[in-house]
């Protein structure tokens, strides 16, 4: 820590971790509560160079405050066949500690091969321990559309690809009723390893791993990102409203290695629309707004 700007830098990571307030004098190792993971020291403080910039993402409408409050990070499950051996299994690294790693790797990567060696070499989240596979993308890295999701499922997981199972085919009709294939489009989640029981990740999964999908848009570049479902869309805005709410508008999305704001449309997840049939009305506005923006292009 050499001076104020990094010390600002830190404080403002951890709110972007949700980390908010200060309940004790003492810092606490959450990792030491758990059965599996033994007490360890303190993590030291990384240097300027691992902090995170700070990330942007505007809506083109007017909006609320993001979400704020983030629990400790989850412990890892009990070892489940077809597992992927993780050195310090038995010692997660804290949130921080993850999520600063990751930035730092994630910056380092300088084309998509790298990105991806980088993601599937990384064990700061735990999910990987209980992952089959790493799910890193599907699609046309020159695709002007980009689709995050938000974690693998089963099916995904198996496979090691995003989208191939029951939702995913729903995804595929969508977009073939805009005239778009996989070919046409390229495919990510937030996540690159399936929670347990597909559970919905935890707020420091979801930090762990997010400077590696931030770096992923960059290198990727695309026209437009359309995030599929709640968890996705308030990750990628750093917003706190729910899908419906931010579904069918249009917002900006920012990051320093892009030339400028990327829009993004977010759109009700496939596996929300298999369980609402009726909700397709609105995913089918939601294709022709995309249909009309990515035309105008
Ligand atoms: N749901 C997701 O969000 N992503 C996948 O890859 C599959 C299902």
């Amino acid at each position: 820590m050499s001076d104020a700007s990094d010390i600002l830098e830190l404080l403002r990571w951890h709110l972007d971790i949700g980390c908010d307030e200060a309940i004790g004098d003492e810092p606490a190792d959450w990792t030491a509560f758990t059965a599996r993971a033994p007490s360890r020291p303190a993590p030291v403080a990384p240097p300027a160079a691992a902090l995170p910039p700070q990330r942007t993402a505007r809506p083109t409408a007017p909006g609320r405050p993001a979400a704020s409050g983030t629990p400790p990070m989850g412990n890892p499950l009990p070892g489940m066949p077809g597992v992927q051996p993780m050195p310090n299994a038995s010692q997660p690294l804290g949130a921080s500690e993850a999520g600063i790693s990751a930035r730092a790797r994630a910056r380092e990567a300088g084309s998509l091969a790298e990105l991806e060696a980088a993601v599937r070499a990384f064990d700061g989240c735990p999910l990987k321990a209980t992952a089959m596979n790493t799910v890193f993308a599907d699609g046309n890295p020159k695709a002007r559309i980009m689709l995050i999701g938000e974690a693998p499922g089963e099916d995904e997981d198996r496979q090691g690809k995003p989208f191939v199972g029951v939702s995913g085919k729903l995804l595929d009709r969508m977009l073939a009723q805009i005239g778009l294939d996989r070919d046409s489009v390229y495919i990510t989640n937030i996540l690159p390893w399936r929670p347990p029981g597909n559970r919905s990740p935890t707020p420091a999964e979801i930090a762990a791993c997010l400077p590696f999908l931030e770096r992923h848009v960059e290198l990727i570049g695309p026209a437009v990102l359309v995030p599929l479902g709640g968890t996705s869309a308030k990750t990628l805005l750093n917003r706190a409203e729910g899908i419906t709410r931010l579904r069918g508008q249009w917002f900006d999305f920012q990051a320093p290695g892009l030339p400028g704001a990327v829009p993004v449309l977010p759109m009700l997840h496939p596996a929300y629309l298999l369980r609402n049939p009726l909700a397709k009305r609105e995913a089918w506005r939601d294709l022709l707004l995309l249909k009309q923006r990515i035309s105008q292009e």
